[in-house]
């Protein structure tokens, strides 16, 4: 059964800038392979089902070598050692997010590899192990749908305590991440086996969370909502929100500003995220959007696909803390140092947005449970 819930727009806004700490190994200069490929891995287009290539990425000679996995993936695939690189995110119940392929890794070493992780058999990917996953909260906009999580990332081969990065179809070389990764959906073609190509998605994982979003193809803007270039700002700066750990639940929202953009003083300006090792300590505090029509679940009533799935390496002991600040590349509503807020934060709130805003219907799908819109705070088509 599920609980109708409203929460107001823009109830809390003190966050804390959480930066993502991957790095990566400086480049071997006896390494003379060259690093771009003819096209960008962004630019290329593949029909499903039969335009899928076995590997969406075709030139193994360059300095990162092959695409790890493949993207051709079916029945036989299938499986808690697939190699799946072709992603789905279609509702608040079926999605897959990437994850590194052997257990306790760390995303910053292997954000070129990662494979797809489901919440659903017939992806032809891993599926995401029982209780990993331990809040959500999905929201569909006019420009994009966005879940953010929390999860206990061990169970997804992460280590403990890495504070995780960014995977998207760029990459320093433009070969994705992880490279060759593609990305299809059905929420913006109609449902069911509509999937259609989104070209611009970007995933943060680690600290015990994730954000994923990603951008209707057909706007024109799907490139500057669905922004790569701050992947050392996590969820804070890029999806921000007001997931909570515990709460699973699927709303209707209003578009964020661009990642990377604010409004002061009525002009829209434009933060640039300083080049590594200059840390990054932005002077904005990013906007969330208005959110409405908030449907709560239980996670088994989603995700009873996933009872008999038991989490991978448990021979692996965690990395020990170094006592270092929580370094979350996700945690999405917390402020450093409490990755798992029980209650959403209370100060300072503003008032509900949008005055005079208009109400229109609206439904989604969150696959087999369809959501009528009633309650808006906020106007969804500006
Ligand atoms: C590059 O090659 C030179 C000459 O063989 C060697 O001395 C040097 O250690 C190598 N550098 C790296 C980073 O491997
Ligand atoms: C299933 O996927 C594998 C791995 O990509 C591929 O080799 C095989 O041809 C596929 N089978 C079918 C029937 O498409």
């Amino acid at each position: 059964m599920s609980i109708r819930r409203f929460i107001p727009a823009l109830a809390c806004a003190a966050l804390i800038a959480v930066p993502v700490t991957a790095q990566h190994a400086p480049p071997d200069p006896n390494d003379t392979r060259a690093t771009f490929p003819a096209t960008p891995h962004a630019s290329k287009v593949f029909a499903w089902p039969t335009g899928i290539p076995y590997q969406a990425d075709t030139e193994p000679e360059l300095i990162r070598g092959p695409q790890s996995g493949y993207n051709l993936c079916n029945s036989t695939t299938e499986g808690q050692d697939s190699l799946c690189q072709t992603g789905f995110f279609n509702s608040i119940d079926d999605f897959c997010i990437w994850a590194p392929p052997h257990p306790d890794s760390v995303i910053g070493d292997t954000e070129g590899e990662g494979v797809a992780w489901c919440t659903k058999p017939g992806h032809g990917g891993r599926l995401i192990p029982e209780g990993a996953l331990t809040g959500l909260q999905f929201m569909k906009t006019p420009a994009y749908i966005q879940i953010v999580g929390f999860l206990d990332q061990t169970k997804v081969n992460i280590q403990s305590g890495d504070g995780g990065g960014e995977f998207d179809p760029h990459g320093a070389d433009v070969r994705g991440n992880p490279l060759g990764g593609l990305m299809y959906s059905n929420a913006f073609s109609g449902g069911g086996e509509n999937y259609q190509q989104v070209i611009e998605w970007s995933l943060f994982i680690g600290a015990d969370a994730f954000c994923f979003k990603v951008c209707d193809p057909a706007m024109e803007d799907d490139d500057h909502f669905c922004e790569h270039i701050y992947d050392r700002m996590g969820c804070t700066y890029n999806m921000p929100n007001q997931a909570q750990n515990g709460v699973f639940e699927a709303c209707l929202g209003e578009n964020q500003d661009y990642p990377g953009t604010y409004v002061e003083n009525g002009q829209t300006l434009t933060y640039t995220q300083p080049a590594y090792p200059t840390l990054v300590e932005p002077t904005y505090t990013p906007r969330i959007p208005g959110s409405s029509s908030c449907e709560t679940f239980q996670s088994a009533e989603l995700f009873a696909a996933l009872a008999s799935v038991s989490a991978p390496g448990a021979e692996t002991t965690p990395a020990p803390s170094d006592g270092e600040d929580a370094d979350a590349s996700g945690a999405p509503t917390t402020t450093g140092g409490n990755p798992r807020p029980t209650t959403t934060p209370a100060g300072g709130n503003e008032a509900a947005a949008g005055e005079g805003e208009d109400s229109s219907a609206m439904t989604f799908a969150a696959s087999g449970i369809t959501i009528f819109a009633v309650l808006f705070a906020t106007t969804f088509f500006a």
